[in-house]
């Protein structure tokens, strides 16, 4: 028969059962990190594998544009560089001016040769100039004052058969390659 008068021992008061609770939520950790570093694992070689079978691929933007027919840069009359137009269209998406002089027409790239800062068209002067370090040029990317080192680049420029105009921007020609057939365009 159980004797009812001896006092029964608190749990708290057990501590060995403390000690053996303590292990076990160690173990129950110990468990459970295992799992989680086992399926961070399985995760990240599966993710390997699946990149394997879809490799990453480069979408690069086209270099080559179209900028209209002859029409859309028509003759007239020529300022005093020999330009009749400088059309900024296509400035602002591909950073280029196309430019028409009585018998060509040519793509400049925007790029100033000092620095490489964009440079401003004046219409009014008649004058391209750069923010930067106040380079200048004229009409037809001709520089004439400041830090720039020689004429802006230019682009190959040439015609489908159905007319339209196309600028290649994979190649860019410096001012003693302006006389390059692929330089531009007779009209
Ligand atoms: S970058 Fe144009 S003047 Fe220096």
């Amino acid at each position: 028969m159980a004797d009812d008068s001896k006092p029964t021992m608190a749990p708290e008061e057990c501590s060995g059962c403390q000690k053996e609770n303590m292990s076990e939520s160690r173990r129950t950790l110990m468990r459970r990190l295992g799992w989680g570093a086992f399926f961070t694992t399985l995760t990240v070689s599966a993710a390997g594998t699946l990149r394997f079978f879809f490799p990453r691929v480069l979408f690069e933007p086209p270099t080559s544009f179209k900028i209209g027919t002859m029409k859309d840069y028509p003759s007239g009359s020529t300022d005093k560089y020999g330009v009749i137009t400088v059309s900024e269209q296509f400035m602002e998406e591909q950073r280029v001016w196309i430019v028409r002089e009585v018998d060509k027409v040519y793509a400049i790239f925007g790029k100033c040769t000092h620095l490489g800062c964009t440079p401003k068209w004046f219409p009014n002067e008649r004058l391209f100039k750069c923010p930067c370090h106040g380079s200048q040029y004229y009409s037809n990317g001709v520089n004439f004052a400041g830090p720039a080192p020689r004429p802006m680049d230019r682009y190959i420029i040439t015609k489908l058969a159905d007319g339209r105009i196309v600028v290649d921007t994979s190649e860019l020609f410096t001012v003693d390659k302006f006389d390059d057939p692929r330089c531009f365009l007779k009209a």
